[in-house]
């Protein structure tokens, strides 16, 4: 039934670019146990809009560095894999979120600050955790793209609009993905996972942005424990979740399962907020 339900969505949604393969091969080289830069550097510049987006960034003064890079061999050395991965990431997935979702509230602002600010969250807590390369990794791709079933869902809503629009009065009571559910027989993470797969994208991936609005399945791994509590973080700073994005409460299970100690959250969420705020000028 769902098959069926997520089938006739993509067949009428094929405005979705594909991921970069550029990307894709850069990130695959990434997760490799000795990165070889010189690879990475050779499959970059096959894409010489990656490389000017690269060098834009790293010049930035975000990253504060103290002199002009123009190489982007220099560039790779200098930012270490966790940063060349958030910069790869972050800068295709900016291309998803261009447009305003009309069918959720969201500009196009919104929803990129809310995806980048979710990253930001997602890296600290990974790194506190002491997650292996290949764990940050699936954190920063899942946590950046974990609303990216929101794009697809939103052309297609305007086709369901007047029954989303009914169904929010029928059950004021019922949050955004409750009403998704109702009228779509889907969520947007199980949409955006969908997307992924088909893209290509590693399992545990994909599960982490199924899971992100589920609160028993995003207790089934850490990298999807760390994906919907950043989520949460993100939407409780009121940084584009949309329409219901008071109703979010932490649960004590979600912090028991990662041991993570109440008191944390908030220094999570001041990274969260000062980072995106800071970056989302360069991306
Ligand atoms: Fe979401
Ligand atoms: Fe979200």
């Amino acid at each position: 039934m769902i098959e069926q339900v997520l089938e006739k969505i993509f067949d009428k949604v094929d405005k979705i670019p594909t991921f970069p393969k550029v990307a894709m091969q850069a990130l695959e080289i990434l997760r490799k146990e000795d990165v070889d830069l010189r690879e990475v550097e050779r499959v970059i510049k096959s894409d010489p809009g990656i490389v000017a987006n690269f060098l834009r960034i790293v010049n930035s003064p975000a990253f504060g560095l103290p002199q002009k890079v123009d190489s982007l061999f220099k560039a790779l050395m200098l930012l270490g894999v966790n940063q060349i991965k958030f910069i790869i990431v972050a800068s295709v997935a900016k291309n998803y979120f261009e447009k305003n979702l009309i069918g959720y509230g969201l500009s196009s602002e919104d929803i990129w600050l809310h995806s980048l600010g979710c990253g930001f969250i997602a890296e600290e807590i990974a790194l506190d955790a002491g997650f292996s390369i290949n764990k940050i990794d699936a954190v920063y791709v899942a946590s950046v793209l974990h609303d990216i079933g929101k794009i697809v869902l939103d052309l297609y809503t305007k086709l369901e609009l007047n029954k989303f629009i009914e169904t929010f009065e029928e059950n004021p009571k019922q949050d955004f993905i409750q009403v998704e559910w109702l009228v779509l027989g889907v969520d947007h993470g199980l949409v955006g996972a969908t997307l992924l797969k088909r893209w290509g994208f590693p399992e545990n991936i994909c599960f982490a942005i199924r899971a992100h609005h589920d609160p028993d399945l995003m207790l089934q791994s850490d990298v999807a424990a760390i994906v919907a509590l950043s989520n949460m973080l993100i939407n409780m700073l009121g940084i584009g979740g949309g329409v219901d994005v008071f109703k979010y409460k932490v649960p004590s299970q979600l912090l028991g399962f990662l041991d993570i100690k109440q008191d944390r959250l908030l220094k999570y969420m001041k990274i969260g907020l000062y980072k995106s705020l800071v970056f989302k000028k360069e991306f």
